[in-house]
């Protein structure tokens, strides 16, 4: 007779749960556009993971329940599983509402990155903020995010520029991430920007980055990947071929933001240097949608990075119908795109990308989980893997993506348990 596993958590009386399927890889084409949709289910939890999903009648043969199991009647809501965002930028400190109201005004944004602004303008305050500040914006658009489902999110530095800084803005999110419910992944991004002390020696950072700074993370095990900010007038693709191989070579796993405002290949360099991810790809040329969906990278859009820019948003339809694993994330930061919320790039993805209901919600979770490596644990629910779920106030998945910048979610469950808002939070 099997052991029946004691569970913490059973949602009884779910009316509908739509997850991909748990297939431990992205999905791609077909794939993408399915969704698995189960009604009349429960699902049980136990030790952060599922130890059942099924018709009622068969959980008690899995699972048995104790007097502390919480159990909650979901009078017939959806499930999901809860949002991955695989690319977001809270380490910094000082926000940039001043140069978002002179973008309104005319200004552009490259215009304002080479007067000074831009990234450079949020390195000079992050290199001044203590760390109980940073741990403060950190913490505020975490839980954000938490409000609006993501129960896994990448975290990158990339506002400091030199060893000192970068390494205390990994450090404050290392420490950050031992006490907080969601999953979190760190990304060292000191390649995002020349910084002053480098202006025209950009060769001369990189190697200061490979030779110094790199070794120091890697040390101290302050971040699980490396990222750079492939892109005209910062870091070129031989610039950003060479950094990522190096990086790759000392463990880390690679990411690139490329193709964003010019096509210079930087699409090429995450196939050839195998990276995890390719993030942008406003600009990708036609010749690199066909290598990115030949190739291993998930292909990262940022919906909400194109509107806040007033740019064309990325060609999704062209990515998913090359046959690309096509993820969607934030890319929350305080200079091109102001937003935490899962939901509302779903809705972009559909309405402004090419993307199906389907392909956004995919999109979203498992590919997006992915681009981080985790379609193993996160992404997807199904028996074993992470109980990461959000309860909606809606019945049928396809709401999600169409209530517009307003995420219907009655509860979150993170690793098995019901997030409830940490006390002293507004
Ligand atoms: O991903 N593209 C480069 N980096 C950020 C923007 C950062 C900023 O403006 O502060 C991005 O969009
Ligand atoms: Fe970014």
């Amino acid at each position: 007779m099997s052991v029946r596993l004691k569970a913490d958590l059973v949602l009884e009386n779910i009316g509908e749960l739509a997850t991909p399927a748990a297939s431990g890889k992205p999905a791609r084409r077909g794939d993408a556009k399915r969704l698995l949709v189960s009604r009349n289910v429960c699902v049980a939890a136990g030790k952060g993971k599922i130890l059942y999903l099924g018709k009622p009648e068969g959980m008690d043969d899995v699972v048995k329940l104790t007097d502390s199991t919480v159990v909650m009647d979901l009078e017939g809501r959806l499930v999901t599983p809860g949002f991955v965002d695989c690319h977001t930028h809270p380490l910094y400190y000082g926000d940039r509402a001043d140069e978002f109201a002179m973008r309104a005004a005319g200004a552009d944004y490259e215009e304002i990155a080479a007067a000074g602004g831009g990234i450079l303008n949020s390195v000079a305050r992050t290199r001044k903020a203590s760390r109980e500040q940073l741990e403060e914006t950190l913490r505020k658009h975490l839980l954000t995010m938490l409000r609006y489902g993501t129960t896994t999110v990448e975290v990158k530095s990339g506002y400091g520029l030199d060893l000192e800084t970068e390494s205390r803005c990994l450090d404050v999110v290392t420490n950050f991430a031992e006490n907080w419910p969601q999953t979190i992944r760190r990304t060292f991004l000191g390649a995002h920007e020349i910084p002053e002390e480098f202006r025209g020696r950009s060769d001369d950072f990189i190697e200061f980055l490979i030779s110094e700074v790199l070794p120091e993370i890697k040390k101290r095990n302050l971040a699980d990947f490396v990222d750079i900010f492939c892109e005209k007038g910062v870091f070129d693709p031989d610039q950003a071929a060479r950094y990522l191989s190096k990086a790759a070579e000392m463990g880390f796993g690679v990411r690139i933001h490329a193709d964003e405002f010019h096509d210079t290949g930087g699409a090429a360099v995450a196939v050839e240097v195998n990276a995890m991810s390719a993030d942008h790809l406003l600009s990708i040329s036609d010749e690199n949608v066909s290598r990115i969906a030949a190739s291993d990278t998930v292909a990262t859009l940022l919906p909400g990075t194109a509107l806040f820019l007033g740019k064309d948003f990325p060609d999704g339809r062209k990515l998913l119908d090359a046959g690309a694993a096509v993820a969607i994330a934030t890319d929350l930061n305080p200079g091109s795109c102001y937003c935490e919320s899962m939901p509302f790039m779903v809705n972009l993805a559909v309405c402004a990308c090419g993307f199906t209901v389907e392909e956004a919600l995919t999109a979203a979770t498992l590919n997006s989980a992915a681009a981080l490596g985790l379609e193993h644990r996160k992404g997807s629910l199904a028996r074993g893997m992470d109980a990461d779920m959000i309860i909606w106030d809606l019945n049928d998945y396809r709401g999600i993506a169409y209530h517009m910048a307003i995420p219907d979610i009655a509860h979150l469950i993170v690793s098995g348990e019901v997030f409830t808002e940490p006390e002293g939070n507004r």
